[in-house]
């Protein structure tokens, strides 16, 4: 019997900021940041979306009738919590009208926060082959106007069933993990942005990956060339080509040049949305799955997660017969291409209108939401959801 994800999808707002006109306005070459930092697009997340609006959009287009009878573990990795008690996930569970007979969490360690939960539900699925999890990655990127972080800014929510005898990616062997206490990125209770010290962190993830990747290939006696593809935690799409390029030279030309091109139909989805954080290696693999021309069943993919503080993990899953889906595929080239593009000032007023961390009512403009699930405000201190 095999485990691993039996369905995967992908949520994000209905905007973006063209990162040549954010080049412009912060006078910068525009080079910098489609070239250095390899991103051409970025979400711009309304105040009407939120982790759990998120995660329920990207639901909605996966979950069945089948999947309500069997989820019983729903886990949401996230580092945008909306609550310092109750989880996001309880939220979910209601929206999605799942089984009440679940556990259902919130994780959080940074960016590894799903991986964490897809690690957890694929022990839970191999001992319990009849039933399925949930697993969630949502997050949005925030570091502030005029930053150096803020061109690797963006948000979104990837979802992934996983199931016994999946139809999509297959888990397979051992994992290689490696934590340490670390101050690369990190955001105090009191922040809506994130703190990071960046080059720092570029240094201690190229590390960890180095590590965990040395690690894996002496415990399994699997080499570079035994990959098809290799994917990353991608905060911004060059740091998965400084990560790539770490291991490279175990590769002869041809297998270097192989991998390089993987990567880039691996990056498409990431370099058009930015920094998911806990769902930004999932959707590295989605965009592998959906726009690579030469994958087969049974090819090994690498999967390389990182969350700052700091968590390294290196894993790989098989590419089962529905590993591609054609019908998701073009939803989501389709939601990308029909994103409002707005004017770096549109995007500045909202960030700024983010809702802040303190105490009172707040009565949103939810009309313009063109999403299923959205927050329509707060209410005595509770968050108020609606649905179209
Ligand atoms: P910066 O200082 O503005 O940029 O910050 P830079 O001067 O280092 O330039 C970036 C790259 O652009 C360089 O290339 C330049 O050479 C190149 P590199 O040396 O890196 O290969 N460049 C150009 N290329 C072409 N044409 C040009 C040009 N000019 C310059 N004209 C930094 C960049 C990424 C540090 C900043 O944006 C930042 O702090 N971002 C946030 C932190 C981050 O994403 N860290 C990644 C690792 S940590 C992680 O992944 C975890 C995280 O997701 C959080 C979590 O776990 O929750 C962040």
């Amino acid at each position: 019997m095999s485990v691993g994800i039996d369905k995967m999808s992908f949520f994000s707002s209905d905007m973006y900021l063209d990162m040549v006109d954010l080049a412009n306005a912060r006078n910068e070459d525009p080079n910098k940041y489609l070239i250095g930092i390899g991103q051409k697009k970025q979400a711009v997340i309304p105040n009407t979306q939120d982790v759990v609006t998120m995660a329920a959009n990207a639901c909605e287009k996966i979950i069945d009738d089948d999947n309500r009878k069997k989820i019983d573990l729903i886990i949401f990795g996230t580092e945008t919590g909306v609550d310092n008690s109750k989880s996001a996930a309880i939220y979910l569970q209601n929206m999605l009208g799942l089984s009440r007979r679940a556990r259902a969490f919130e994780v959080k360690q940074a960016c590894y926060g799903a991986t964490a939960g897809l690690q957890m539900a694929k022990e839970y699925v191999t001992n319990h082959p009849d039933k399925q999890a949930l697993v969630i990655g949502a997050d949005i990127a925030r570091y502030g106007i005029k930053t150096p972080g803020e061109v690797t800014q963006g948000g979104g929510a990837m979802a992934m069933v996983v199931s016994s005898n999946p139809s999509m990616l297959e888990f397979e062997g051992p994992s290689t993990f490696y934590s340490d206490d670390i101050m690369d990125f990190w955001r105090p209770l009191y922040r809506t942005e994130a703190v990071v010290d960046g080059h720092y962190s570029n240094d201690v993830y190229v590390k960890f990956f180095k590590n965990t990747w040395d690690e894996y290939k002496k415990i399994t006696g699997l080499s570079i060339d035994d990959f098809k593809a290799m994917t990353f935690h991608l905060p911004y799409t060059k740091m998965g080509i400084k990560g790539l390029r770490a291991i490279l030279n175990e590769a002869d030309e041809d297998k270097q040049e192989h991998l390089k091109q993987e990567f880039e139909y691996g990056r498409k989805y990431n370099e058009n949305v930015g920094n998911l954080y806990t769902g930004s290696l999932y959707l590295n693999v989605l965009s592998l799955l959906n726009n690579s021309t030469d994958l087969q069943t049974g090819d090994r993919i690498g999967l390389f997660s990182y969350g700052s503080g700091a968590q390294g993990e290196f894993f790989s899953m098989k590419l089962k017969d529905g590993f591609k889906n054609d019908q998701l595929a073009d939803q989501i080239d389709t939601d990308l291409k029909n994103r409002k593009r707005v004017s770096v000032e549109e995007y500045e007023r909202i960030f700024n209108n983010w809702i802040p961390i303190k105490d009172g009512d707040i009565n949103l403009d939810y009309e313009n939401d063109s999403a299923d699930f959205f927050l329509k405000g707060v209410k005595n201190h509770q968050r108020i959801y609606g649905r179209k």
